[in-house]
């Protein structure tokens, strides 16, 4: 089920200047974790050293057992097939139309016939919504429409994992709420790790089974998704809250001076924790845990009025998801738009 990636201690400068130091944290296989952080914190820099393409000063990435830092150039690029990944300004290629971007990574990776590859790219670009744009080149379409395009190539060679760089800027809140259900139907559909990074906090708040804050230089904090909503610690309430008040300003860390001008104000109450978002055909999630077990298993009290649908008095959904996990078998893959098609051959 997934891919587990570990990684231990990393650190990446350019030059004298230290994007971050001593990362460590566990992206647990087949669940979804969203990466938070200001601007300029590092967090596409994370990305692309996870997939090998820029080179930590020190650390390691564990995946299957292989440290992906010490591979060679031969090794690393056979790695390299576990993943997709969506950057942050969808990297297409400008002057390949949308089918030949989507199937590029078949062409390259695989022995696919052109019919069996015609297959696959209809397939995720309709996935996607963009079905009838095969024949657009990335200068024509909308930036919302490059990041799907982006997503759809991410997908050909159904990837263990899934990096996906800001999926969210540049779309409007309905598609951003449509490219979430997306992220949660694949997640449960697909065996795949996924790590996304975004500054929608809405994303963040209700999407991801775990949550981590790259913040000045290291990361603030990383774990379950309760475990951050319910945080008191400062920087991780300010950012999970969307709030002027706390240590980040304007660029990067606020100041002295800044800080004493705000000590006497009152932070507002932690918002209530909201369900996370289910499935749309009510199967169970891959990482899915009752709501509140966390936060029980832990000794901290939600934020009041937690784990309760907007204006709904009826229980949360997962509570229902949980009583079918304890009795059902493991969901299979069948069903749903996306199946074990196109392996690498
Ligand atoms: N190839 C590179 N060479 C030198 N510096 C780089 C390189 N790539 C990124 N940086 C620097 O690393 C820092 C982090 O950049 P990064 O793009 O990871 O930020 P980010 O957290 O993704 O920001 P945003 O939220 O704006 O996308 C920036 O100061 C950037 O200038
Ligand atoms: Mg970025």
């Amino acid at each position: 089920m997934g891919v587990e990636i570990a990684v231990t201690g990393l650190t990446k400068t350019f030059g004298s200047q230290t994007i971050w130091r001593d990362v460590t944290l566990t992206l647990p296989a087949g669940e979804i974790s969203v990466m938070l952080g200001p601007s300029g914190t590092g967090k596409s820099v994370f990305l692309k050293t996870l997939v090998g393409l820029l080179k930590p000063d020190r650390g390691s990435i564990v995946i299957d057992g292989k440290d992906l830092t010490r591979l060679r150039e031969h090794d690393l690029y056979e790695v390299r097939k576990l993943f997709g990944v969506l950057f942050q300004d969808g990297a297409l290629f400008g002057s390949m139309t949308l089918f030949d971007n989507v199937a590029f990574p078949l062409r390259e990776h695989t022995k696919k016939t052109e019919a069996e590859i015609a297959r696959i790219v209809h397939e995720k670009m309709e996935l996607v919504g963009l079905e009838g744009a095969e024949k657009k080149l990335p200068g024509e379409i909308s930036g919302g429409m490059r990041k799907r395009a982006g997503l759809a190539r991410a997908l050909v060679l159904d990837p263990e994992i899934l990096l996906i760089d800001e999926p969210d800027s540049g779309l409007d809140p309905v598609r951003t709420s449509y490219i979430n259900q997306l992220f949660v139907d694949l997640n449960a559909q697909i065996e795949a790790t996924f790590l996304i990074v975004t500054h929608d906090i809405n994303t963040a708040r209700t999407v991801p089974d775990n949550i981590g804050l790259l913040y000045h230089r290291h990361l603030a904090m990383f774990g379950p998704r309760e475990m951050l909503l319910s945080s008191e610690e400062p920087v991780v309430r300010q950012f999970l809250n969307a709030q002027t008040i706390g240590p980040i300003g304007m660029s990067e860390e606020k100041d002295a001076d800044e800080l004493a001008a705000e000590s006497g104000r009152e932070l507002p109450p932690l918002p209530p924790i909201p369900p996370q978002l289910g499935t749309s055909d009510g199967r169970p999630r891959r990482g899915e845990r009752p709501a509140g077990e966390w936060c029980r298993e832990h000794g901290v009290t939600p934020p009041p009025g937690s784990f309760q649908t907007a204006g709904a008095l009826t229980p949360p959904r997962q509570t229902e998801y949980a009583a079918e996990l304890a009795t059902a078998a493991a969901p299979g893959p069948a069903g749903g738009p996306v199946g074990a098609v196109g392996e690498v051959d």
